[in-house]
């Protein structure tokens, strides 16, 4: 579903000086699989997920979703991109303050004619992440938890093929970030790809996968429940 080759991303410091973020990183992420991306602050964990979901074209290698190339795309093709194969999730959930829960899910509709059957979707979103009853509500009136199972549901309501996800338990206290990584590990249970970055110890242990940034470029880490090979002799 994922596919990154030789990634190499550089920033250019305030005094002129290069910094190189993501140093020939390499990514391949399977149709359906849940992967936790950990890694220090700063070590480019956000400027990863950017590439990935088209946000940011400045860099060298080569990306892929869901057999879609995007090197070389222009900026048409690139929305069209973003609008089908990714949904973003963010950390402070970047939803509209004066827009009803229904409303902010009905968000990526505007591109188009707001139609009734979009607003059943968004209807049908909602209540998939629990919120039905509170769709009238603008987000002052939600709690963080929820407000972040809204910004889920408008990450889903294009039907994309892959949640990228930075960060979405950082704003919320255990508990409540705790009703979000069930909803990530049921959303996984139907197929749908999710990569996360996280510095949630249960995230980590929710996700099939978990890689680590670490000087540009990506390790698997040896998760705690996958069995271990060999050992009895
Ligand atoms: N627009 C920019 N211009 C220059 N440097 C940048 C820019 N954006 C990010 N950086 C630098 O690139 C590095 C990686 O940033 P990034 O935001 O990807 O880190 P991160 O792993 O997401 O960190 P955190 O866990 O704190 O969110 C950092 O050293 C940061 O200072
Ligand atoms: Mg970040």
């Amino acid at each position: 579903m994922i596919r990154a080759r030789d990634i190499v991303k550089e920033y250019i410091d305030g005094d002129g000086t290069r910094v190189r973020v993501l140093d020939g990183l390499s990514l391949d992420v399977a149709s359906g699989d849940f992967v936790a991306v950990v890694g220090s602050s700063g070590s480019g964990k956000s400027t990863l997920l950017h590439l990935l979901g088209g946000l940011d074209v400045h860099y060298a290698g080569e990306v892929e979703v869901g057999g879609v190339k995007l090197r070389g795309l222009k900026d048409q093709a690139l929305a069209r991109f973003r609008n089908t194969h990714v949904g973003f999730v963010f950390q402070s959930f970047h939803l509209i303050p004066n827009l009803s829960a229904v409303e902010n899910v009905l968000l990526p509709a505007h591109f188009g004619p707001v139609t009734a059957e979009a607003r059943k979707r968004a209807e049908f979103l909602l209540d998939r992440v629990g919120l039905l009853a509170k769709k009238a509500r603008e987000p002052v009136r939600l709690s963080g938890g929820e407000r972040q199972r809204v910004a889920i549901a408008r990450a889903l309501f294009t039907g994309p093929k892959v949640l990228l996800c930075d960060e979405p338990t950082g704003n919320l206290d255990a508990a409540t970030g705790e009703g979000v990584i069930q909803l990530f590990e049921e959303l996984h249970r139907e197929g749908l790809t999710v990569l996360a970055v996280t510095h949630e110890e249960r995230m980590r242990s929710a996700a099939r996968r978990v890689l680590r940034l670490k000087e540009g470029r990506l390790l698997e880490e040896p998760g705690a429940e996958r069995p271990s090979v060999g050992g009895v002799p």
